[in-house]
C-alpha cells in the first residue's frame, strides 16, 4: 500500500453496476457528472479498466497521478470518440492529424490502438508529462463511450492500478487497488480483451510501436507498410524520465517471476526439483490460445501471487497476433529474467537469487 499522507483527499468510493452492452444512462450520467466537475471515475475499456478524468483539466489530471503513485514523468492516454466526428474526437487534442492517423482510425477505432500525435496547445502540458506529443485512442467498450459521450469531455485515462502493478481488467481489481482514491467505479464485468491497447508512435518515420498491444503488429503493417517496434528495453527501474512505459518492472506482481523454455512436463519436474529444496515454485499455465491468454492474463498473475509462493515459473506463448503483448507483459513482469534451460543451471539461479 501506498502510505496514506501521498494522498491529500481521501475519497469515497462508489460502484455502481452497469450492463457492457447497454450501460444504464441514468448511471452514465452520474459517472459524466464526476468527470466534468474535475472527479475521478474507473471504467471499463475493450482492453483493462482505465481511470479516467478530464483531459482539459489540468488540477483533475493531477489526481490521477497521486491517486496511482505515478511519476509524473510518465504520459497519459487521452480517450475519444473518433478521429474527427461529431463528440470528443482526435481532432481536438492535436494539432494536426496526419492522414496516416485517418487511415489507422479508419482502419482500428474505436479498439485497441493508442497513436502518439503532435499535442494541441489546449491540452495541459501534464497529461503529456511535458511533451509535445499526445497519446490518443478511440477505445469500444460501450461503456467507455458512453462516459466520454456524455461528460463531452475527452478523458485521461491510465490503467486502474497503482504505479508498476499488474493492470486490472474487473471493477473488484480496480477496487483493490484504489479503493478510496476515487470516486466511483462504472462495473461492466471483466474486460473483453485483457492486454492493453497498441501504442504507436506517428510522430518518426517510420512508425514505431512503443508497446505491443491489442491492435497487433503485422495488422498495423498491412496499413502503413514499414512499422518499427521497439526491441524490449533494459531499463532500469529508477530511469523513468528517459522511457515512459519502458520501465521492465511495469505489470509486475510481488512475486519473483522468471520466464522459462520447454515442455510442461519440463517445468513439472523443474516444479518438483526445487520443491526438493524447500522452494514453493508455481507454474503459471496460460491458455495456448493467445486470445485466451490475453484475457486471462492479470488475473491469473494476481491470483497466483497471492498464494505466497516463492517463485511463479512461465512459459512464453505463440507471438501471434495479441500474443506479442501477452509475452511483452510476462517479459516485465519478471523484469526481464529468463531461466537457463538446462535444469540444474535453473535450479543454481533460483536458489542464488532467492538465497536459498
Ligand atoms: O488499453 C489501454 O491503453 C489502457 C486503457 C485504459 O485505455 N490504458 C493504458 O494506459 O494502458 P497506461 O497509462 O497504463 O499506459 C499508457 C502508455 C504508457 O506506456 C505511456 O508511456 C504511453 O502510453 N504514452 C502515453 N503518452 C505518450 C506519449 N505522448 N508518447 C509516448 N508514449 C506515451
Ligand atoms: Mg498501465
Amino acid at each position: 500500500m501506498l502510505p496514506e499522507q501521498n494522498v491529500h483527499v481521501r475519497r469515497r468510493t462508489e460502484v455502481l453496476q452497469v450492463d457492457p452492452a447497454d450501460p444504464d444512462p441514468a448511471s452514465i450520467d452520474r459517472a459524466a457528472r464526476i468527470i466534468r466537475s474535475g472527479g475521478l471515475v474507473a471504467f471499463p475499456t475493450e482492453t483493462v479498466y482505465g481511470l479516467g478524468v478530464d483531459a482539459m483539466d489540468a488540477a483533475a489530471v493531477r489526481t490521477v497521478f497521486e491517486a496511482k503513485g505515478r511519476p509524473a514523468t510518465d504520459p497519459l492516454i487521452v480517450h475519444v470518440l473518433s478521429a474527427a466526428g461529431s463528440g470528443p474526437s482526435a481532432q481536438d487534442v492535436t494539432s494536426r492529424l496526419p492522414t496516416t492517423a485517418q487511415d489507422l482510425a479508419d482502419r482500428f477505432w474505436p479498439g485497441p490502438l493508442t497513436l502518439v500525435l503532435p499535442r494541441a496547445a489546449g491540452v495541459p502540458t501534464e497529461v503529456s508529462a511535458g511533451l509535445d506529443s499526445v497519446a490518443v485512442r478511440a477505445p469500444a467498450h460501450p461503456v467507455a463511450r458512453a462516459l466520454i459521450a456524455a461528460a463531452r469531455r475527452p478523458i485521461a485515462a491510465p490503467s486502474a492500478n497503482r504505479f508498476g502493478r499488474v493492470s486490472p481488467t474487473t471493477a473488484a481489481h480496480v477496487l483493490e487497488e484504489l479503493d478510496g482514491r476515487f470516486d466511483l467505479v462504472l462495473d461492466g464485468g471483466p474486460t473483453p480483451l485483457g492486454v492493453e491497447s497498441s501504442v504507436l508512435d506517428l510522430g518518426v518515420e517510420p512508425p514505431v510501436l512503443l508497446r505491443p498491444g491489442g491492435v497487433s503488429l503485422e495488422a498495423l503493417r498491412e496499413v502503413l507498410g514499414q512499422v518499427d517496434h521497439e526491441p524490449r528495453r533494459i531499463v532500469a527501474d529508477d530511469a523513468a524520465s528517459s522511457a515512459p512505459g519502458q520501465l521492465l518492472g511495469h505489470y509486475a506482481p510481488t512475486t519473483p517471476v522468471y520466464l522459462l523454455e520447454g515442455s510442461a512436463a519440463e517445468v513439472g519436474r523443474l516444479v518438483d526439483r526445487l520443491d526438493e529444496l524447500g522452494i514453493a515454485a508455481r507454474p503459471i499455465e496460460l491458455a495456448a490460445d493467445a486470445d485466451e491468454a490475453a484475457r486471462e492474463l492479470y488475473s491469473t498473475l494476481r491470483e497466483l501471487d497471492g498464494l505466497g509462493a516463492d517463485v511463479l515459473l512461465v512459459r512464453a506463448v505463440s507471438t501471434e497476433g495479441i500474443g506479442r503483448a501477452v509475452n511483452d507483459r510476462l517479459f516485465r513482469a519478471a523484469h526481464g529474467r529468463v531461466l537457463p534451460s538446462d535444469r540444474d543451471d535453473a535450479v543454481a539461479v533460483l536458489r542464488r537469487d532467492l538465497g536459498r
